[in-house]
C-alpha cells in the first residue's frame, strides 16, 4: 500500500529519538507521515526536527488544527496510527480511554490499525499496572510489541529497550500491507534478512535446449510470502518457477545452478536465515556449444558428458560467508530397498549439517506442483523436530516457527544482549 496516511506518536521517552529514524524510514517507503508527539516527548526531540523531516505540521494539543478539528480528523483519516516509543504513562492513557492531548485524542477516534512500541524501565514494563494496561489494549486489538531486552538508558540492561527504527519500520509495513488476520503472521522476524531459494535450475546443452526439473517453486515461494508477512526482509533468489512471486519480496533471477551460488553466497552475507528450497541441478553438461546441436540422419547423436554441479547447501554450511546465519535445506526423497524416507533424510541431515532440513516424500503424486505437503523437520544431527502436513503455506508457517524460535534462542543465549538483536512479537 504506498502513499498511506501514517499518525506517528511519540510519547517522552529517551528512546524519542530512534522516532526520528523510524519517521525516515516510513517517508522513504513513499508514505505521508504526521507526527503527533506529546508535551513530554518535545523535551527530547523539537518541533522543528519533526516538521522539518516530515514536511507537515506538528502539534500537541486539541487547541490547535482547531478549523480543521485535528482531534478527530487525524485518527479518522489515518491508514495506521504508530506510537513509538510509548511510554508506561501513554500506555496507561490509551488503556483508560483518555483524551487529554492530540495523540490520545487521536488513538480514541482512530478505526485503522494501531501498533505500539513501549519503552521504559524494566521495572516500570513488569509492574502490575503497565502489565494490565498492555493486557487490556492487545485485547482491544491494539498491535503492542514486545520491547527488546538490552542496555537502557543509564548503566542498567533489561527488558524495555525500544527497537530499532527498521524493525518498528517492518512492523508498520507489514500491517500496511494488510490485516494481520492469521495468528500465525505474528512479527517475530520483523527487521531479519530471509534468503530463499525456489525453483528448478536449468542446465544449458546448446542454445536451445537444456536440463531441467519438475520444480514448481511453489514451496519455496509460500516461504518467501510468509517470512514477508513476519516482518522479514525477504530476498527470493528464483530459477524456472510456475507461480507469480510475491509482493514485498526483492527477486533475483537466476538460471543455471552456478548464477544461483553467485547469488546465493551474495545474498547470504549479513542475512540471518537462508533457505534452500529450489531444484538445483546436481549435474550439468560439460560442455554446451555455441551453435545448436544439429540432427544427422542415420547418426546417433554424441552422448551428453555430464560434471557434477557444486552442492550451494553444502558448501553454505562449510564455507559460510557469515557464520551466524541459519541454513535451512530442503530434501526430496523417496524410500527404496535401502530404507526409508526419514532414513534418507536423516543420513542426508548428517551429510549436509543444514541447522535444519526439511524431508518430504515425493513422487506418487506427492511433494510436486499445487498440492499439500508433508515434511518432516530435522536437525544436523539427524534428529527430528517436528513434523509439519498440510498446504505449502500451512508447511512454510511451520517450519519459520522452528526457524523463529531458533533465532529467539540464539539471541537469548548470547553473551552481549545489547548488540543482539531480540525477537519482536506482534500480538
Ligand atoms: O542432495 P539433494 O539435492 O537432495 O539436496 C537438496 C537440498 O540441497 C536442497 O535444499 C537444495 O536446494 C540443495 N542443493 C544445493 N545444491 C545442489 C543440490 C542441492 O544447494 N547442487
Amino acid at each position: 500500500m504506498a502513499g498511506a496516511r501514517i499518525v506517528l506518536g511519540v510519547s517522552g521517552g529517551i528512546a524519542a529519538y530512534k522516532a526520528v529514524l523510524l519517521l525516515r524510514l516510513l517517508r522513504e517507503a513513499g508514505h505521508a507521515v504526521r507526527v503527533v508527539p506529546t508535551v513530554s516527548a518535545l523535551e527530547f526531540v523539537g518541533r522543528a526536527t519533526w516538521e522539518a523531516l516530515s514536511g507537515e505540521p506538528v502539534h500537541t494539543s486539541v487547541f490547535e488544527g482547531t478549523l480543521d478539528v485535528e482531534h478527530v480528523s487525524l485518527g479518522r483519516s489515518a491508514d495506521l496510527v504508530v506510537v513509538a516509543p510509548a511510554t508506561a504513562d501513554l500506555l496507561a492513557r490509551a488503556a483508560g480511554g483518555r483524551a487529554d492531548d492530540l495523540l490520545t485524542a487521536t488513538l480514541l477516534t482512530a478505526t485503522c490499525p494501531v501498533l505500539m512500541a513501549p519503552a521504559m524501565h524494566t521495572e516500570m514494563w513488569l509492574h502490575p499496572a503497565t502489565v494490565a494496561n498492555v493486557a487490556l489494549l492487545r485485547s482491544r486489538g491494539v498491535h503492542v510489541l514486545d520491547p527488546e531486552s538490552g542496555r537502557l538508558t543509564g548503566a542498567d540492561s533489561g527488558p524495555g529497550r525500544l527497537p530499532e527504527p527498521d524493525t518498528l519500520a517492518a512492523a508498520a509495513l507489514a500491517l500496511l500491507a494488510g490485516p494481520v488476520a492469521d495468528p500465525r503472521t505474528v512479527l517475530d522476524l520483523a527487521g531479519r534478512t530471509v534468503v530463499v531459494t525456489a525453483g528448478g535450475t536449468r542446465e544449458p546443452v546448446d542454445p536451445v535446449r537444456f536440463l531441467g526439473n519438475r520444480s514448481s517453486g511453489r514451496q519455496g515461494i509460500a516461504i518467501a510470502r510468509a517470512a514477508a508477512a513476519r516482518g522479514a526482509h525477504v530476498r527470493l533468489i528464483v530459477g524456472e518457477i510456475s507461480v507469480a512471486t510475491p509482493d514485498g519480496v526483492v527477486v533475483e533471477r537466476v538460471g543455471t545452478a552456478l548464477e544461483m551460488r553467485d547469488a546465493v553466497r551474495r545474498a547470504a552475507l549479513g542475512a540471518e536465515v537462508v533457505v534452500m528450497a529450489a531444484a538445483v541441478a546436481d549435474f550439468r553438461p560439460v560442455h554446451a556449444p555455441e551453435a545448436k546441436i544439429k540432427k544427422a540422419p542415420g547418426q546417433p547423436p554424441e552422448p551428453i558428458v555430464l560434471v557434477e554441479n557444486p552442492d550451494i547447501l553444502a558448501e553454505l554450511v562449510a564455507d559460510p560467508p557469515d557464520p551466524q546465519t541459519l541454513v535451512v535445506g530442503f530434501a526430496a526423497e523417496t524410500g527404496d530397498s535401502e530404507g526409508t524416507v526419514l532414513d534418507h533424510g536423516r543420513a542426508k541431515a548428517r551429510r549436509k549439517g543444514a541447522n535444519l532440513l526439511a524431508v518430504n516424500a515425493v513422487g506418487e503424486g506427492r511433494g510436486f506442483g499445487d498440492v499439500a505437503n508433508e515434511v518432516t523437520v530435522l536437525d544436523a544431527a539427524g534428529c527430528v523436530v517436528t513434523s509439519i502436513r498440510g498446504t505449502k503455506d500451512q508447511v512454510a508457517h511451520g517450519l519459520l516457527d522452528v526457524v523463529a524460535a531458533r533465532l529467539t534462542a540464539r539471541s537469548a543465549d548470547a553473551s552481549d544482549p545489547v548488540s543482539e538483536p531480540r525477537t519482536t512479537i506482534l500480538r
